[in-house]
């Protein structure tokens, strides 16, 4: 098959709204120019290379077809040394669960296993005390004056959960937490060097702690997820090593991917109910809503905004040519707001039908979606329930970047 050249116009037209995208204003409210992207088609190319997918029927049909690929190792070694894909914290990750294709994703993720029923309800009574403790101190801090509920809150809840499930130690937390702030720009839309530099150090620390754990763990086995794995893998994996390097490849990945995305659902779902006291009265008299309000904010602003993938052949995508080994950026921030999936889509409607691509879809379908969903209703619930009204103090501010959503603070007082 021959290919005509994508029009260079088609790129230039579509740069300025990726410079846009990147801005500070853009950040903060990146829907306009997702609508301006998707009335374009919902198929662009990107001024960097490769396409970028808005419509919401598009990204899900390539999220549920063999025909698209993760940007596995070999993909990454393919684009040559000196790329984004060769800095060392890509290539750490390029061996993680999300990054395999299969067979080995198909092994990799059955060993993994999934949140059983008993450990849902050991991790759901877990849940409701720590959020408990959390909204005790946060109820005394506001009393106050203004208090920022991202960080005494959502920052924390997350990792109080993974921490007491996998058996880290609490005083490790909080550095924890901080890595895997600086270890996302390696996943990043388009990181710049600094930002790969501070992925990468974080990955180095992340190796060495995460390695000495599992060591650890072997030699002093619990009742916990990371001692079953090790048993797990010895079953597969004859080679000691090879098991204990599997395991501290899922560990670290679990870590990376349950803290950020999980703080900012619990950040992007608080201010939903505090920018508009309508709302909260709405939740307040009807808490049967709770799950639709987790679905609709999850739906209205994604903590992951993009999801990529490659073309494993040649083909023709919304009319736009992708040649083998072509990277496609399902822009799912975007494809959530399809009018062609959801009516009057920049409504938030707790009640709407939903249906949205946060966790992904087909293969890689998030294993921490339970989890993620479970710490939500389990806060929004509680805030209902036992805080006085809250309101927002000033809008947040968002850090630096495309794909990964953050709330840096979320300051709120007394209404
Ligand atoms: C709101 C919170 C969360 C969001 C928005 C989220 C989002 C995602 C997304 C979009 C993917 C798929 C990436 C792809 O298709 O390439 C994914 C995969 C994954 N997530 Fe989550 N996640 C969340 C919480 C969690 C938690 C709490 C855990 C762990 C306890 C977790 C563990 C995983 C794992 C292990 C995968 C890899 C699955 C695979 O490739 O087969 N996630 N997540």
């Amino acid at each position: 098959m021959v290919f005509a050249t994508t029009p260079s116009y088609d790129r230039r037209a579509s740069a300025s709204l990726f410079s846009r995208l990147r801005t500070a204003a853009g950040q903060a409210n990146p829907f306009p120019i997702y609508a301006e992207l998707l009335a374009r088609g919902e198929v662009v190319p990107a001024p960097w290379g490769g396409s970028v997918v808005t419509g919401f029927a598009a990204c899900d049909g390539i999220l549920r077809s063999r025909q698209w690929l993760e940007p596995d190792k070999e993909w990454r070694e393919r684009q040559g040394p000196g790329t984004r894909w060769n800095a060392p914290s890509s290539r750490e990750m390029s061996n993680t669960l999300a990054a395999l294709n299969p067979p080995d994703h198909t092994k990799v993720r059955r060993a993994a296993g999934t949140f059983d029923r008993g450990t849902m309800e050991r991790i759901g009574r877990q849940v409701n005390r720590t959020a408990d403790r959390l909204l005790d101190a946060f109820t005394e801090r506001i009393r106050t004056g203004e208090a920022d509920i991202s960080q005494l809150v959502c920052e924390e809840l997350p990792v109080a959960t993974i921490g007491d499930w996998l058996g880290l130690p609490q005083a490790d937390w909080p550095r924890l937490r901080q890595l895997t702030h600086d270890q996302v720009f390696t996943q990043e839309l388009l990181p710049s060097a600094s930002q790969l530099a501070l992925s990468d150090a974080a990955t180095a620390e992340l190796r060495t702690y995460f390695t000495d754990l599992v060591r650890d763990r072997r030699s002093h086995p619990g009742d916990d997820p990371i001692t079953r794995w090790i048993q797990t893998w010895d079953a597969i994996e004859p080679d000691r090593d090879k098991a204990d390097e599997a395991v501290y490849f899922l560990v670290l990945f679990v870590l990376l991917a349950a803290l950020e995305t999980t703080a900012t659902l619990l950040s992007t779902m608080t201010l939903r109910l505090v920018e508009s006291p309508e709302r909260w009265g709405l939740i307040a008299d009807n808490p049967d809503l709770v799950p639709g309000f987790v679905e609709e904010t999850l739906r209205y602003d994604p903590p992951t905004h993009v999801i990529s993938r490659v073309a494993s052949q040649d083909c023709v995508l919304g009319g736009i040519e992708i040649r083998r080994d072509d990277m496609v950026h399902l822009m799912v921030g975007a494809a959530h707001r399809d009018p062609a999936r959801h009516e009057d889509p920049d409504r938030f409607d707790p009640g709407r039908t939903p249906g949205h691509l946060a966790f992904s879809g087909g293969i890689h379908y998030c294993l921490g979606a339970p989890l993620a969903r479970l710490e939500a209703q389990t806060l929004l619930r509680q805030l209902i329930r036992r805080l006085p009204r809250l309101t927002l103090v000033r809008p947040p501010s968002m850090a630096p970047r495309v794909a990964f959503r953050r709330l840096l603070n979320l300051d709120v007082a007394l209404a």
